[in-house]
């Protein structure tokens, strides 16, 4: 069985905030953010929920890979930001496409959501239970924003993006319609893991019980996070996650076109390139004008880089999610 992404698609929120004009609001300056991030700017959502930026995006990966809504068997969503607790954000994008086929949910993994998504949706794929399934990263995390707290609040965005998998069975009638096929070998390899013991260092608190036995209910809550913490994680977990699942597929960091990051600090993508010892122009870079958007933004520079043409069928690349849980997620695709 060949699973591969045969389209993609974002959307990111009208209203554009710079640093300069955070610099309006709090103590800080562009020249604080962009030196220590890289982030000039990011989307943030007015009017626009998760799951409407979800199905946006959706739909263009649906319209990239010339497929309808009712051929979709699954959708995922990678969130930590739905609009509700209940129904999913998965479901909403359900009822948004009118995907009547597909069973929908949600992930909780953060900033490796969407890659954790993926890696299910190619259980699901690889072992033939469905065959399409539409997998999605997106967040609103300025609404669990603390904007009076510095040190977070610049660093995020919000945004949505999607990529439609579909498994194909090697030689077969249906696989045979896509002139593509067997040029390319797909998804080649996961590795993914979790470190739930230091889970604290980025965290946001869920509802909190306001049952007849609490005095003080109703206490907001919103991202906390140690960033040197989180800071040390990534670039010590990310480049050894590469290394795994290069080893998986049997292939090494000279085969690799583009490593395809999460996007939370520039530095941390420098410093994984260096570890690496790859060279830093094979990777792509979003969040300049999207900042951090979590499960979205690997999903979301994909796709920016699938219409700016630098995806060539045969291209091996990277992806790689990583954040709170901790968790941390890569795969081996080949384009
Ligand atoms: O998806 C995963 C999400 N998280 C991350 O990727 C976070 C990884 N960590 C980082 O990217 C960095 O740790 C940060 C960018 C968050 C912070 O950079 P840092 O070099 O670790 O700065 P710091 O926290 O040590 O703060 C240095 C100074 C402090 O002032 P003092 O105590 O030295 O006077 C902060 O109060 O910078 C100050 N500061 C700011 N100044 C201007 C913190 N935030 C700001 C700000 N503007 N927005």
């Amino acid at each position: 069985m060949i699973t591969r992404i045969i389209g993609t698609g974002s959307y990111l929120p009208e209203h554009i905030i710079t640093n300069d004009d955070l610099a309006q609001i709090m103590d800080t300056s562009d020249e604080w953010i962009a030196s220590r991030t890289g982030i000039r700017k990011r989307h943030l959502a007015k009017e626009e929920t998760t799951a409407f930026m979800a199905s946006e995006a959706a739909r263009k990966a649906l319209e990239d890979a010339g497929i309808g809504a009712d051929k979709v068997d699954m959708i995922i969503v990678g969130t930590i930001t739905g609009d509700y607790i209940t129904p999913s954000a998965a479901c909403q994008v359900q009822d948004k496409l009118g995907a009547v086929n597909a069973v929908a949910f949600d992930i909780n993994a953060a900033c490796a959501g969407f890659m954790y998504a993926l890696h299910t949706a190619y259980a699901y794929l690889q072992t033939g239970i469905y065959k399409t399934a539409l997998v999605l990263g997106a967040e609103n995390l300025s609404k669990i924003m603390d904007w009076t707290d510095r040190s977070t609040c610049v660093l995020f965005g919000d945004g949505a993006g999607a990529a439609l998998v579909q498994a194909f069975e090697e030689g077969s009638q249906w696989a045979s319609e896509d002139e593509t096929m067997g040029k390319t070998r797909g998804l080649l390899a996961f590795e993914q893991g979790s470190d739930g013991a230091k889970g604290m260092v980025l965290n946001c608190r869920g509802r909190q019980n306001n049952n007849p036995l609490i005095e003080n209910p109703f206490v907001p809550s919103y991202v906390s996070m140690d960033g040197q913490e989180v800071y040390k994680f990534a670039v010590s977990t990310v480049p050894a996650s590469i290394h795994r699942v290069l080893e998986k597929a049997g292939i090494g960091v000279e085969d690799i076109k583009y490593f395809v990051l999460h996007q939370a600090n520039l530095r941390i993508i420098q410093s994984v390139a260096k570890r690496l010892k790859a060279d830093v122009d094979k990777f792509p870079v979003s969040l300049d004008h999207c900042g951090n958007i979590s499960a979205a933004s690997v999903p979301v520079l994909l796709d920016e880089m699938n219409r700016k043409g630098m995806l060539k069928q045969g291209d091996k690349i990277v992806m790689s999610g990583f954040g709170g849980g901790l968790t941390w997620a890569s795969a081996v695709i080949e384009w």
